[in-house]
Formats: structure tokens, C-alpha cells, sequence
């Protein structure tokens, strides 16, 4: 079985990183009977300050024909903050529908976590942030004193929603911001997460919001969890407040299993998870859309501090890998990138700057690579 894999490494240290990843995805499908076919595209800033082309229509819908996205990283020092970001990786997410952000936190054998007393036995779980909705639809206004009006779009693959607004301050200035949530939102990405719970074999279904506050979009949220674990008799559920989830990922790892979360507050746990597990050199997602083409890539940024000398820490790359081949079936592929990782953290010896090491990048896939040989 061959796969098609869409390749853009992109920026910075993700032209370090993912021909590590590739190369360990390779090792993977060839002991596991399946391969794989590259297909390169060179977007990222220097083909933008070349060509003009951020991405394209046309690039999306030749993309739109892979089986899955292999991608490094964007952004870059010389162009505006946001123009790949929004340009590529939004686009990319939202072209495809890739409703779930699936970020596993799982710290490895013999990896520093910055939470005193918890080991890898602790430190294993699953967090799902919705990837589409919430306060990060993108819609908003400023207003000056007096009257004004304003027509606010959602334009979803689920759905379009225009909002009219009339706005009438007594304030000098004003700035406003819309979030939203739709019930088959909330229903597809809660639905994901118990069954990810259910395909695990773990327990426990931890629901984020605050609901005490924001009433609207988190009530309907806490709505939809309700009915939808109705449909999981097995798993149990819970609800925790975002600002107390931030507490206990840091004093009882060891209690969470599968957590899901809306957009804004997935942003921000999964980075305080990419902590938790020992630094975002090791941080792996996937932005998956279960009927579609989905995307994996670290959770690291182009890293412009590092980049160009090869001293980046493959890991994370070569982890989203392993999500990928995973969500193309082969989970036998997958597990066995994880085992060569752990082995080579645990040999200790093979290690890059963040971890404490002086290997390289390549120095690292190679010892990757060469356990799973
Ligand atoms: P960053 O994640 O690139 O770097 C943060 C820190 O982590 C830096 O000190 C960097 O050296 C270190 N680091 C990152 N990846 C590493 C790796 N593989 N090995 C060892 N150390 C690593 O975040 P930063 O500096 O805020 O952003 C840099 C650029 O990347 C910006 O243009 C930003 O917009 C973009 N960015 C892109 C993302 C994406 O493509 N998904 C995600 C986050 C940021
Ligand atoms: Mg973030």
C-alpha cells in the first residue's frame, strides 16, 4: 500500500526536522509493509518573498488529493508576523475542515518534566482542542463614541452565520470580539474525543470549559458533553473549569485520560501540556479531520534562534509522524516510532541541546531511524 503524504517542512527549523521525520516514517513503512510517496511543495517565506505565492487555490485543491500533510514550520523575521501563519497553516486547516487538534502529553523515559515527583507513568494523555470555533472565528470591531454598525461572517465548511450588529457607546473607544460555538461543533469534536477514549481503552472523558462565566457558548457546550457521553455508558465524565485544569495538570497528571476542550482554552493548555512532557522540542499534533486530509506537525514553531545549524530537535517532527501514520492505519507503524524514540531516550546518550545533549538534528533521526531497523 502506498500513501501519498503532502511534504512542506516550510520555515526555519522545519527544513531541519522534517527530512528527519520522513526519514523515520520511512524506516517505519518499510519494516511494516507499506510505503510511502513524498509529494514536496515549497511553501514558506522564501518562496513567498520569491513568487508572491503564499498558497494558492490552485496549491490547496492539488494538496486536496494527498492522503495526509507532513508539515515543519512557518514564520519568519523578514515577513509580517501572521501573513504564513494565517496565509498556510490556517488556510490549510480550514480548506480541509481539520476539526480536531489531537495533542497527546506524554512524557518520556528518562526526559526532564519540569513537575517534580511525576514519571511516564504519570504523565499520559490525550488532550482534543476544537480546532474551528469559539472566540477564534476571527470576528470583531472597534468603535469610537456614538453610533455605528457593523456585519460580522462565519463561514464554515458546517455552516455560515452573519451577524448585524448595531452598536451605540457612550465610551471614548471600544473594542469587541465575537465568539460562538455551533451545536455540531461542539457534538463532532465531543463525539471524537469519547471515542478516542473508547479506541484506548482509557476511563475517563475530562471536559474543559467555564461554563460559570461564559454562559452562552460554554452552557451549550456543557450541554452537548451530557448528551453525547449518554451514547458511552463505559467512560465517565467530568467537567473542570480551565483555570483549575491549569492547577491540576501541574499537582495530578496521573488523574486525566482524554481531555477536550474548545478552541481558546485548548490553545492555551496544550501549550502548559507541551511543558509538562519536557519541552516543546518533543510537543507532536495532529489537526485531523476523521473524513478528510489532515495535517501533522510539532507543535514548535520555525525556531529563527536555532535554525540553519542543525542543532533543532527532530522529536516532535518525527512524533506527528508517528500520529500520522497512525491515523492511516497503521498502528503497529506508529507504535513502533514511539518504542525507537523511547529507546534512544533512554539510552541517553543520543541527545540535542534542549534535552541537555550536544547531538545534531540528523545525529538524532539517525539514531531514531537506526532502532527501528
Ligand atoms: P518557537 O516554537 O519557534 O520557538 C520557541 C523556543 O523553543 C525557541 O527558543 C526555540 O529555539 C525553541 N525550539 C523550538 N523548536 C525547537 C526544536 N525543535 N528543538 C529545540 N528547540 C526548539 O516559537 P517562537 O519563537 O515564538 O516563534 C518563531 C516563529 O514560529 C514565529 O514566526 C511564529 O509565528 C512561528 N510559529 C509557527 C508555528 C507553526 O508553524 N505551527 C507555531 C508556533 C510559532
Ligand atoms: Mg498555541
Amino acid at each position: 500500500m502506498t500513501h501519498r503524504i503532502a511534504s512542506i517542512p516550510g520555515d526555519g527549523v522545519g527544513k531541519e526536522t522534517i527530512p528527519e521525520g520522513r526519514r523515520v516514517v520511512e524506516a517505519a513503512a518499510d519494516k511494516l509493509g507499506f510505503s510511502v510517496d513524498w509529494v514536496d511543495y515549497p511553501f514558506s517565506s522564501d518562496h513567498y518573498l520569491k513568487t508572491g505565492e503564499v498558497l494558492s487555490d490552485g496549491s490547496v485543491r492539488e494538496i486536496s488529493k494527498s492522503d495526509a500533510i507532513y508539515l515543519g514550520a512557518l514564520g519568519d523575521p523578514r515577513v509580517k508576523p501572521g501573513v504564513l501563519e494565517k496565509g498556510i497553516l490556517l488556510k490549510l486547516r480550514f480548506a480541509f475542515d481539520q476539526y480536531v487538534n489531537l495533542r497527546p502529553i506524554k512524557l518520556l523515559p528518562s526526559v526532564a518534566s519540569p513537575v517534580a515527583g511525576k514519571g511516564p507513568e504519570d504523565i499520559d494523555f490525550d488532550v482534543i482542542r476544537e480546532n474551528t470555533e469559539d472566540f477564534y472565528v476571527g470576528i470583531g470591531g472597534r468603535a469610537k463614541k456614538g453610533k455605528s454598525g457593523a456585519e460580522l461572517e462565519v463561514v464554515r465548511e458546517l455552516y455560515k452565520t452573519k451577524f448585524g450588529l448595531d452598536v451605540e457607546t457612550d465610551a471614548e473607544e471600544i473594542a469587541y470580539q465575537v465568539g460562538m460555538v455551533s451545536h455540531k461543533g461542539c457534538e463532532r469534536i465531543i463525539k471524537y474525543a469519547f471515542e478516542l477514549c473508547k479506541s484506548k481503552g482509557r476511563e475517563r472523558v475530562t471536559a474543559v470549559d467555564k461554563a460559570n462565566v461564559l454562559t452562552e457558548i460554554y452552557g451549550l457546550w456543557r450541554e452537548v458533553v451530557e448528551a453525547v457521553s449518554k451514547d458511552y455508558p463505559g467512560i465517565e465524565h467530568e467537567y473542570n473549569y480551565v483555570d483549575a485544569v491549569t492547577m491540576y495538570f501541574l499537582t495530578k497528571p496521573e488523574w486525566f485520560d482524554v481531555v477536550v476542550s474548545p478552541n481558546m482554552f485548548g490553545d492555551i493548555i496544550t501549550d502548559l501540556g507541551a511543558v509538562v512532557q519536557g519541552g516543546i522540542g518533543l510537543a507532536a499534533s495532529g489537526n485531523i479531520n476523521p473524513d478528510g486530509v489532515s495535517m501533522f506537525e510539532p507543535v514548535h514553531g520555525s525556531a529563527p534562534d536555532i535554525a540553519g545549524r542543525g542543532i533543532a530537535n527532530p522529536t516532535a517532527t518525527i512524533l506527528a509522524g508517528a500520529i500520522m501514520v497512525e491515523e492511516l492505519g497503521h498502528k503497529d507503524a506508529a507504535d513502533a516510532i514511539v518504542r525507537a524514540v523511547e529507546a534512544v531516550m533512554k539510552g541517553g546518550k543520543v541527545r540535542t541541546a534542549d534535552l541537555g545533549g550536544n547531538a545534531s538534528c540528523s545525529e538524532m533521526g539517525d539514531a531514531i531511524a537506526a532502532n527501528l531497523g
